[in-house]
């Protein structure tokens, strides 16, 4: 008899720690920025559950402008100290949203939005854009995603040229 577990869900810390390894196959030999994050959105994307919306912004004459990202479009300029995207970028901290409606300023490119994760990007003190995440469910997101996508940022930042994306 087959024994079926109700449970089909990995935990997170496996989900991340899974991540990880298939993001350092995927950077390995290669730091052409443009296309480590654009694979990396895809693979998160992919690899994560409940999510609507995946993507960079990076820092361009002093605003967050869109990069590589999957979901529907979204805003392509967004001032820094502006929505929840302008704040993780303002503060250089990650912002965990859990009810976007409950966030003075958030700005909505899909309305399917509930809650959101964005993590600043910063190498050597210089901050050169945010990843954000986007679901349709409430309190999609809480501390032990912000770790595991502070780390998968990090190996993004170790692995790729990304100054070029930034001016
Ligand atoms: N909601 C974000 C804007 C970016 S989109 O969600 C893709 C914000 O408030 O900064």
């Amino acid at each position: 008899m087959q024994i079926v577990n109700p449970d089909t869900r990995l935990s997170k810390a496996h989900v991340y720690r899974d991540l990880k390894g298939q993001l350092a196959a995927l950077f390995a030999g290669e730091r052409n920025g443009l296309a480590n994050a654009a694979n990396m959105s895809a693979l998160l994307f992919r690899t994560l559950p409940d999510l609507n919306w995946v993507g960079f912004y990076f820092l361009q004459g002093g605003e967050l402008v869109l990069g590589p990202f999957q979901g529907k479009v979204a805003c392509v300029r967004i001032a820094v100290g502006q929505g929840v995207c302008g704040t993780a970028a303002k503060r250089r901290e990650t912002v965990v949203v859990p009810d976007v409606h409950a966030f003075p300023g958030h700005i909505a490119c899909d309305a399917a939005s509930r809650s959101e994760i964005v993590v600043p990007l910063v190498q050597d003190g210089r901050l050169l854009g945010v990843l954000d995440l986007d679901s349709p469910e409430l309190a999609r997101f809480d501390q032990e995603d912000a770790l595991g996508l502070n780390a998968a940022v990090d190996l993004l930042l170790q692995n790729s040229e990304l100054s070029r994306l930034v001016d």
